[in-house]
């Protein structure tokens, strides 16, 4: 037995972060959202004002970057991870729509990438993880042992987020969530600094047609096979 990196790397809302967080479970490994780690980073520049309309001040984000810190804290009650922002939780704030629509364009940045790449580093430097993102197997952990790459049609995705978002009582229409999922894919996709790409030793999951329990337990599977 040894303790592995798992890397889950795809499009927005194919479930990466469920997944993750099962096989962190089964495996009794550290499960990171990288995800989440972004969304941060656009709140803090939220909270500042940086965003003029949907223009973000670079140059205002840029230097206070070092004033950002960020970590993980786990809720023994729940069993769930949550996100720190300079100490504060900022789990629920970071998912709404308004961050989603920012989140992009804070994550284009190649200061705010390196910064939070190298703390995923230092999380997973000593294997036992599963971390989901965009760029963990081609930048972060260019070595671990399972790569996956999920994706799934933009309707199946925004349909499941239009449901996930309308559970916790936001107003949102489904349209909406459909433009967001194809724009963030398409600046994910394109940015020139660790634009979203799948690797060739990543194993490809889609899962427009595929039930939450069989996608588990194939995925469980390839874990098993590597440890
Ligand atoms: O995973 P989630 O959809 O919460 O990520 C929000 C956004 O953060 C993505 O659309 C992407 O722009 C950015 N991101 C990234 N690299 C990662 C994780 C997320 O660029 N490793």
């Amino acid at each position: 037995m040894k303790d592995i990196t798992i890397a889950i790397d795809g499009h927005s809302s194919t479930g990466k972060s469920t997944v993750a967080k099962q096989l962190a479970k089964a495996l009794n490994y550290t499960y990171v959202d990288t995800g989440a780690m972004y969304r941060a980073v656009t709140y803090f520049a939220m909270q500042n004002n940086w965003f003029e309309d949907a223009q973000l001040q670079t140059e205002d984000l840029l230097t206070q970057l070092d004033e950002i810190s960020i970590s993980f804290d786990f809720n023994q009650e729940t069993q769930k991870s949550y996100i720190l922002l300079n100490g504060e939780n900022v789990e629920d704030a970071i998912r709404s729509m308004a961050v989603s629509n920012k989140v992009s364009t804070v994550a284009k940045l190649p200061q705010v990438r390196s910064k939070l790449v190298e703390i995923q580093q230092e999380m997973g430097k000593n294997g036992g993880i599963v971390m989901d993102g965009r760029d963990i197997g081609s930048v972060v952990f260019p070595d671990a042992e399972l790569k996956l790459f999920m994706t799934a049609s933009a309707e199946a995705r925004a349909q499941r987020r239009f449901k996930e978002i309308k559970s916790k009582q936001q107003q949102v229409t489904y349209q909406e969530v459909l433009d967001n999922v194809i724009e963030r894919d398409q600046i994910d996709s394109t940015r020139s600094v660790s634009p979203l790409i799948k690797t060739e030793d990543a194993i490809l999951i889609d899962n427009t047609n595929l039930s939450p329990e069989a996608q588990f337990s194939q995925i469980l599977q390839l874990a098993q096979e590597r440890i």
